[in-house]
């Protein structure tokens, strides 16, 4: 399963595509160094934290756009948010206490974050916005 950036991705608000953009460039890196790594040594840290930071700067910049044009699934799009950002900060924690953390699962979590996320629940914002700020 490799992750391939697709037009399917894309939703035309330039700020928002450059964060999912940058999201996914985060996340090829992070797949690239787990398949060297995962089963021998540990996962690279760095990499895991630059990218759990960025999800979560990406999620307050989205809110406050939805928010600021009152986009009326904005109390939806925040839950989803915050279920995601629970993970995030679950997988902070585990890191920060230096403890081992299941690469699979790290792998699935974030498809799962792309995929469902990004082309379901954010898609759905997009023509609300663009008549709003066009
Ligand atoms: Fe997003
Ligand atoms: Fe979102």
């Amino acid at each position: 399963m490799k992750l391939i950036w697709n037009e399917e991705f894309l939703t035309g608000i330039e700020s928002i595509d450059e964060q999912h953009k940058r999201i996914f460039d985060l996340i090829e890196r992070l797949e690239n160094e787990i398949d060297k790594q995962c089963s021998t040594t540990e996962i690279p840290a760095e990499i895991i934290m630059e990218l759990l930071d960025y999800t979560l700067k990406h999620f307050i910049f989205e809110e406050s756009l939805l928010e600021q044009n009152d986009y009326p699934e904005f109390t939806d799009h925040k839950i989803a948010h915050d279920m995601l950002t629970m993970k995030v900060m679950q997988y902070k924690e585990d890191l920060d206490a230096d403890k081992q953390i299941d690469c699979s699962e790290l792998i699935n979590f974030l498809y799962e974050w792309l995929t469902t996320h990004i082309k379901i629940v954010d898609m759905k914002y997009v023509s609300f916005i663009k008549e709003k700020v066009s």
